[in-house]
């Protein structure tokens, strides 16, 4: 990878917990040329309303598990960083 490697299209795991969304939010607001797609599974430790208010056309909701090897096979291409904050 270069050092000047700038994501463009990026996948956060855990997007809707307590640093995923924070993490979201950062990128959002400060990196008009990213894209965000979240991945998470929604358990008691997610809430979507921690991302809620983002603008739709650069933040994507993608309501599923990590281990869904099916999901990450149609979600991961196309995307060129991982952010993975999730938990258990
Ligand atoms: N909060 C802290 O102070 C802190 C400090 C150091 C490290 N960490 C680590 O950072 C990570 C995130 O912490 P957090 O506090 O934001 O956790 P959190 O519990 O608030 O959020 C975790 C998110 O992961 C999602 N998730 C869980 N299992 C999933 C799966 N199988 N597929 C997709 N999504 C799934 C949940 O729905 C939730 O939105 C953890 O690994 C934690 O150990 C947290």
């Amino acid at each position: 990878m270069s050092e000047n490697f700038v994501p463009t299209n990026i996948i956060v795991t855990g997007g809707c917990g307590f640093i995923g969304g924070n993490f979201v939010h950062y990128v959002v607001n400060n990196h008009s040329e990213v894209h965000v797609t979240v991945l998470d599974k929604l358990t008691y430790a997610g809430n979507p309303e921690n991302i809620a208010g983002l603008l739709s056309d650069r933040m994507e909701l993608v309501v599923g598990d990590i281990c869904d090897t099916g999901l990450l096979d149609k979600l991961v291409p196309g995307h060129d960083a991982i952010e993975h904050v999730r938990a258990h």
